[in-house]
């Protein structure tokens, strides 16, 4: 059977009442479009079409949908270059199971996102672990491991990364693509931030930047309309389309009609454009909640300023470790994050903790970082000399 004991997930989603939560990267269900969704739902309930089978690649409205909203950021695809998946967790799964066998090469960003080591752990891989730069991946790291070890798998999140909240400079994006052809690597460009910017102008993705069809996209409605949904999508070149189609039949037929067909009526009838531009405005104003607070944090703590997504992480000197205060001065404080431990397949970082201030109200944020903050003060004035 296949190593599966990687930290669940769901552990993530259950504080205790009085535990202000920065673990978690939940969207805030405030800005759930929930009536414009249950109008959607209620008419396409009236349907027997969304009630019965239909096929693996999803309604073809919502897929030609999707591609009108790609295109307009730069990504050249049609409705029949994508796979509806169950959200995209579903599409780091069926590229891992499609192109994984046990000791094969898959090159991870440290730190990375939790999920997608959940995913490829099932097809025990080899991992290898690239540093993530305040510009996105150390290429100088990845092309070593390149030189010298087989490669099938290069995962990223080069918008707005999850965890650090980095975004890959347009250079190394460039870069990326180049490498990946030299080494015939296939690349998994995770992106279900990317909508959700905060300052600056989008970079392309790697999937329009690539000449050879060797990345498989993936966006998601996760954090821009509701993870509930469980709907996200992929586009890759054909032949790679194709065996994850049929990979995505072999694991559960096709993702919900009704659902899908229901996302299709909103985007149809709402003003989904405007519904991300508040979402936009409601995170940046979190988001910049969270950077007030952090300045008071004690300098030995540094953290990161995303301009989008859900994240700030955090560094501390090397002998800190957040997994051991999680357990003991941060649990008393009543405040939760995710420690760098669960971050990196080699668990070797002990020093890093993932925040998100999309979860938490923004009434909790100050309050939440104060706790974290006297948390810190106090462990690190007690550190014995020898750590200094
Ligand atoms: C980088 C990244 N990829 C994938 C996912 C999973 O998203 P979905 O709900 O679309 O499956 C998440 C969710 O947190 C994420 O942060």
């Amino acid at each position: 059977m296949a190593r599966v004991e990687r930290a669940g997930l769901t552990d993530l989603f259950a504080p205790d009442e009085q535990t202000i939560s920065f673990a978690g990267g939940l969207p805030d269900p405030a800005v759930f479009p929930k009536a414009a969704l249950q109008a959607a739902f209620a008419s396409r309930a009236q349907t027997d079409s969304a009630f019965q089978y239909a096929n693996s690649d999803g309604y073809a409205p919502l897929r030609a949908q999707l591609a009108k909203l790609m295109q307009a950021d730069g990504v050249s695809v049609n409705a029949s270059d994508l796979l509806i998946t169950q959200g995209a967790q579903q599409g780091i799964d069926l590229t891992a199971r499609l192109l994984l066998n046990p000791g094969d090469g898959v090159v991870v960003e440290g730190p990375t996102y939790l999920g997608a080591l959940a995913a490829f752990d099932a097809y025990e891989p080899t991992y290898y672990e690239v540093p993530v730069e305040p510009d996105g991946m150390d290429l100088h790291a990845l092309q070593k491991i390149l030189l010298t070890h087989s490669v099938k798998v290069i995962y990223t999140v080069p918008d707005f990364q999850n965890p650090t909240g980095a975004v890959m400079s347009l250079a190394k994006r460039q870069a990326l693509i180049r490498l990946a052809h030299q080494y015939d690597v296939v690349i998994l460009e995770d992106a279900p931030y990317r909508l959700l910017r905060y300052e600056g102008d989008a970079l392309p993705t790697l999937h329009s930047l690539d000449p050879d069809g060797r990345v498989v996209l993936l966006g998601s409605f996760s954090k821009i309309l509701s993870p509930g949904l469980r709907i996200g999508w992929l586009t890759a070149a054909p032949r790679l389309l194709q065996a994850l189609t049929a990979l995505k039949g072999g694991a559960d037929v096709e993702s919900s009609a009704l659902v899908m067909q229901s996302i299709s009526t909103y985007l149809a009838s709402a003003d989904f454009p405007q519904h991300l531009a508040k979402l936009r405005n409601y995170y940046r104003t979190k988001r910049d909640a969270m950077l007030t607070a952090l300045a008071s944090l004690p300098p030995a703590i540094h953290y990161t300023r995303p301009t989008g997504g859900f994240f700030v992480y955090l560094t501390g000197p090397s002998w800190l470790d957040f997994s051991a205060l999680q357990q003991t001065e941060l649990a008393e404080a009543h405040v939760a994050l995710v420690p760098s431990k669960n971050l990196y397949p080699s668990h070797a970082i002990t020093n890093g903790a993932r925040l998100t201030f999309a979860a938490p109200a923004l009434a909790d944020i100050a309050p939440g970082i104060a706790r974290l903050n006297r948390a810190l003060t106090q462990v690190l004035h007690e550190v014995p000399a020898v750590n200094k």
